[in-house]
C-alpha cells in the first residue's frame, strides 16, 4: 500500500478513495473494477490470438512520484474475461518497470501485477537499466527488482519454464494457435554463461517458434532503427544462429521503430522498439497488441492506452491525454506478414515422426540412420538424410573429386545389434583426395550446441580389409568444422590446424576422440584399440560434464584421460559425417561403412546405449 501526498490530504489511491481531486487531474477521474479471480482463459487452439507488450513504465514508479493507475487499467484490459474482442494469450513487459530500482517502487508495482497473478494471466518480466545497477551484468546478485519479479513470483505460472542461475533471464512456453511458442525474457546485460544458457534453451526447444524480449536491442539513435552495440552482441551470440527466432521486442529507446535482419539460415527476423516513457503521463500505461492470425499469416500491431480509453468513455480525458489515446504512426500501427507454416513446417512435420522412433530418448539432439534404400545403389547429390530426432539436424551430401570408384553407396549391411538395418558405404581416399561425405545443413541447431551438461556420441562402423593406412589413416567418422586455431586455443599440445571435435581412426585404426572443451585452452584425447577388420563395431563417447570416456561395443577402453573437459567448443559450423578438415579445408574422407549415429545432450549409462551391454558369455577362467 502506498500513500499519495497532497497538501493536507491523504489519498490511498489503490483503494480508490478520493478525499480531494484537483480539477482536470486525469488521475483522479478513474475507477477500477476489482480483479476477477482465475477467470482468464484464452482459446489456445484459435488461429487468432494476441500477445500484449508493455514497455518502460518507469515514470509511474519514481521515488515519491508513484502513479500505478495507468498500469492497473492496462492490466484490467488484459484480464477482462468477458471481453471477446481479443484472445490475449500472453503479456511481456520490456523492462524499466520502475525508475530508481527502489524496493518501495516495486512494492507498489508488484501490487498492480497481483491483478495478473490473481486472474492467472501468463506474463514475463525482465530488468531494464533502471531496475538494477546499469553498470552490472546479470551476475549482479539480488536486487529489489529480482525480489519482486524473480522466479519466486512465477511459482504458479503455467508458462514459466525456468531461469538461468542468477535468475535474471527466464523463458516461457505458451500455447496459442494450436501449437507451442517460446518467449525469452533476457536481462539488461547478459554474461557469457547466460548466453550459453539461452543458446541451450533454444536448442532444447528448437522446434518452437520463438520471440526474444530484452530491454535494449535495436535503437533509433543513428536516425534509423539499427542494432545497438550491445544489440549486435546479442544478435551474434544468440539470435542469428537460431532460425526459430522470428521476432525481437525491446524498449529503452524512443521513438518507436522497426527494422529487420537476415539470420544465418537466410530467414527474416523482425525487430521492434516499443517505448512511450517520454510522452504525456509517462506513456499512460501504453500497451502494444500483436494480433496473430495464422490463417492469414499476419501479425497486426496496434498501440494504445487502455486507461485513456477508459477516461474517454466517461468524457474525462484532458487534451494531452486525448493525444495519447491511440498511436497510429507507421511505427505504432502496422501489419507484418510471417508465413508460419513455411517457416516452421519442418519442425512441425518431423515432430510427428519423432514419437515413432523409440531410439529418440530424452535429450536426443540428432539420430541418423541409413536403412530403407536398395542395397548398393549409389547415393546421389540430391539425397539428404533426415534427422529422426525431430530437431532438423538433417544431413546434406558433399563430394570431392567423385568418380565411379569413389562414390558412396547405400548398403543393407549393419551391426547385429544396430536398430537401423542399413549403412553408408564410404570410399574416400587421401591421395589425390576423393570421395563423398555428408554434413549438417547450415542452420542445424546442433551446429551451435555446446553440450555443457555432458553428451553421448554413438556410431556403428566397419573397416574392410582393403582399408590402407597410406590412403585412409586419420579419417573421421564424425567431426565438427572449425579449427583449434580459429577457436583461439593456444595451450600445450594444441595443433591449431586440427578440428575442434573429431572421432577418427589413426594410422593403426585406433579410434581417437579428440575434442576441445569449453572455456579451456587445451584439447583432450581418448584412444581406443586397433579396430579389427571386417567386423561391425559400436563406439560411444560419453561426457558427464567433467570426464569423457570411450566405450567399444559397450566396454570401457583403457586409454581414457583423467581430465576435466566440460562441453564442446563450437564455431557454429556444421558437423561432418565421414569428412575431416585440416587447416580450413577438407583433408580426408572415410573409407568403410557407417551405421546408425546418435547424439544425445547428456551422459547415457551403458544400458541406455543403442547397443545395450558389454557382458561376455559366462565361462570360468582357463
Ligand atoms: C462476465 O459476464 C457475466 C455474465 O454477463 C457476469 O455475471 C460477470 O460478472 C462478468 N464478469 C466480469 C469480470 O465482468
Ligand atoms: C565472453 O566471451 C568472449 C568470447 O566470446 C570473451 O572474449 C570474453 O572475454 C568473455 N567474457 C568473460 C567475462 O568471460
Ligand atoms: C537442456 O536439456 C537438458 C536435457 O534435458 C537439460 O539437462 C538442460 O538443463 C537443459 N538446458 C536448459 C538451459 O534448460
Ligand atoms: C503443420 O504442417 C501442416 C502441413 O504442412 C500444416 O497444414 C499445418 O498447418 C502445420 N501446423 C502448424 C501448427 O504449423
Ligand atoms: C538432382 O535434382 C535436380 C533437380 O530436381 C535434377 O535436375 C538432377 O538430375 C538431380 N541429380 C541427381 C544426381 O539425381
Ligand atoms: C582432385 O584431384 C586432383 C588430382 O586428381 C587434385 O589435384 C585436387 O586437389 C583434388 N581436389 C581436391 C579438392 O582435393
Ligand atoms: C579469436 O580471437 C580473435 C582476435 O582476438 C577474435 O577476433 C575472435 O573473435 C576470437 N574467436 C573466438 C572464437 O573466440
Ligand atoms: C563424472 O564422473 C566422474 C567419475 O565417475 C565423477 O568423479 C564426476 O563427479 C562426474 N561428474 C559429474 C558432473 O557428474
Ligand atoms: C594452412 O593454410 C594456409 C593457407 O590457408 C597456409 O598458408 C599454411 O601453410 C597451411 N598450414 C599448414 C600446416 O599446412
Ligand atoms: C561396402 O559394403 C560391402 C558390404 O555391403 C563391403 O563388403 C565392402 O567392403 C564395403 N566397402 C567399403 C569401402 O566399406
Amino acid at each position: 500500500m502506498f500513500i499519495r501526498h497532497f497538501p493536507g490530504v491523504l489519498v490511498t489511491a489503490a483503494l480508490g478513495v478520493q478525499a480531494f481531486s484537483w480539477p482536470n487531474d486525469p488521475y483522479g477521474q478513474t475507477e477500477l473494477t476489482p480483479a476477477p479471480k482465475g477467470c482468464w482463459s484464452p482459446d489456445s487452439e484459435s488461429k487468432q490470438f494476441t500477445l500484449v507488450v508493455m514497455p518502460d513504465t518507469q515514470y509511474l514508479y519514481d521515488q515519491n512520484r508513484i502513479h500505478p493507475v495507468p498500469m492497473e487499467h492496462a492490466f484490467e484490459y488484459v484480464t477482462s474475461c468477458n471481453d471477446t474482442r481479443e484472445n490475449i494469450v500472453f503479456m511481456a513487459h520490456l523492462g524499466d518497470v520502475a525508475q530508481n530500482g527502489l524496493a518501495e517502487e516495486y512494492q507498489v508495482a508488484s501490487k498492480a501485477f497481483e491483478r495478473l497473478d490473481e486472474a492467472g494471466v501468463a506474463y514475463s518480466m525482465l530488468a531494464g537499466n533502471h531496475d538494477i545497477d546499469s553498470s552490472t551484468d546479470d551476475t549482479r546478485g539480488s536486487t529489489p527488482f529480482l525480489d519482486a519479479f524473480g522466479s519466486k513470483r512465477f511459482a504458479n505460472s503455467k508458462t514459466y519454464k525456468g531461469s538461468n542461475k542468477g535468475g535474471y533471464n527466464s523463458y516461457h512456453i505458451f500455447r496459442a494457435g494450436g501449437r507451442e511458442w517460446l518467449l525469452l525474457a533476457l536481462d539488461w546485460r547478459m554474461s557469457n554463461s547466460s548466453f550459453d544458457w539461452a543458446n541451450e534453451v533454444l536448442t532444447n526447444h528448437s522446434t518452437l517458434p520463438a520471440i526474444l524480449t530484452t530491454h535494449e536491442l535495436v535503437s533509433p539513435d543513428t536516425g534509423k532503427t539499427e542494432f545497438s552495440a550491445y544489440g549486435d552482441e546479442v544478435w551474434n551470440k544468440l539470435i542469428k544462429n537460431h532460425d526459430q527466432i522470428f521476432l525481437t521486442l525491446n524498449g529503452h529507446f524512443w521513438p518507436a521503430g522497426r527494422t529487420h535482419r537476415t539470420n544465418s539460415a537466410g530467414n527474416r527476423v523482425d525487430s521492434h522498439i516499443t517505448n512511450y516513457q517520454n510522452r504525456y503521463y509517462g506513456g499512460a500505461g501504453m500497451i502494444r497488441l500483436y494480433r496473430f492470425d495464422l490463417d492469414k499469416n499476419t501479425i497486426e500491431v496496434s498501440t494504445f492506452s487502455p486507461w485513456i480509453h477508459g477516461l474517454m468513455k466517461h468524457g474525462k480525458a484532458n487534451k494531452l491525454a486525448l493525444q495519447e489515446a491511440s498511436l497510429t504512426s507507421d511505427e505504432d500501427q502496422f501489419t507484418m506478414s510471417v508465413n508460419f507454416d513455411k517457416r516452421f513446417s519442418r519442425s512441425n512435420s518431423t515432430k510427428t515422426k519423432r514419437s515413432d522412433v523409440k531410439e529418440v530418448i530424452p535429450g536426443t539432439l540428432a539420430y541418423w540412420r541409413f536403412d530403407g534404400h536398395e542395397n548398393q545403389t549409389p547415393v546421389t547429390s540430391n539425397d539428404t538424410i533426415r534427422d529422426l530426432s525431430g530437431h532438423g539436424n538433417d544431413l546434406k551430401f558433399c563430394g570431392v573429386n567423385e568418380s565411379a570408384h569413389h562414390s558412396m553407396r547405400w548398403s543393407n549391411a549393419h551391426h547385429p545389434q544396430q536398430p537401423g538395418h542399413g549403412s553408408l558405404n564410404f570410399t574416400g581416399q587421401k591421395q589425390p583426395l576423393r570421395g563423398s561425405y555428408f554434413q549438417t545443413v547450415d542452420h542445424a541447431p546442433i551446429n551451435y550446441a555446446q553440450f555443457e551438461h555432458g553428451y553421448t556420441f554413438e556410431a556403428y562402423y566397419y573397416l574392410p580389409s582393403s582399408w590402407s593406412s597410406d590412403q585412409n589413416a586419420w579419417s573421421s567418422i564424425l567431426s565438427r568444422w572449425g579449427t583449434a586455431g580459429q577457436a583461439n586455443k593456444t595451450g600445450a599440445g594444441v595443433d591449431p590446424d586440427e578440428p575442434i571435435v573429431s572421432l577418427s581412426l589413426s594410422d593403426d585404426r585406433e579410434l581417437q576422440w579428440r575434442a576441445y572443451p569449453l572455456h579451456k585452452n587445451v584439447g583432450s584425447t581418448n584412444w581406443g584399440h586397433e579396430s579389427p577388420f571386417d567386423t561391425w563395431w559400436h563406439v560411444a563417447v560419453v561426457n558427464n560434464g567433467t570426464l569423457t570416456k570411450m566405450f567399444v561395443d559397450g566396454c570401457e577402453v583403457v586409454r581414457n584421460p583423467e581430465q576435466w573437459v566440460p562441453g564442446l567448443t563450437t564455431l557454429n559450423q556444421p558437423w561432418m559425417l565421414g569428412g575431416y578438415e585440416y587447416n580450413g579445408t577438407i583433408n580426408q574422407i572415410f573409407y568403410g561403412s557407417i551405421g546408425d549415429v546418435r547424439i544425445v545432450n547428456r551422459p547415457l549409462s551403458i544400458e541406455e546405449f543403442l547397443l545395450h551391454s558389454c557382458a561376455g558369455p559366462t565361462t570360468s577362467p582357463p
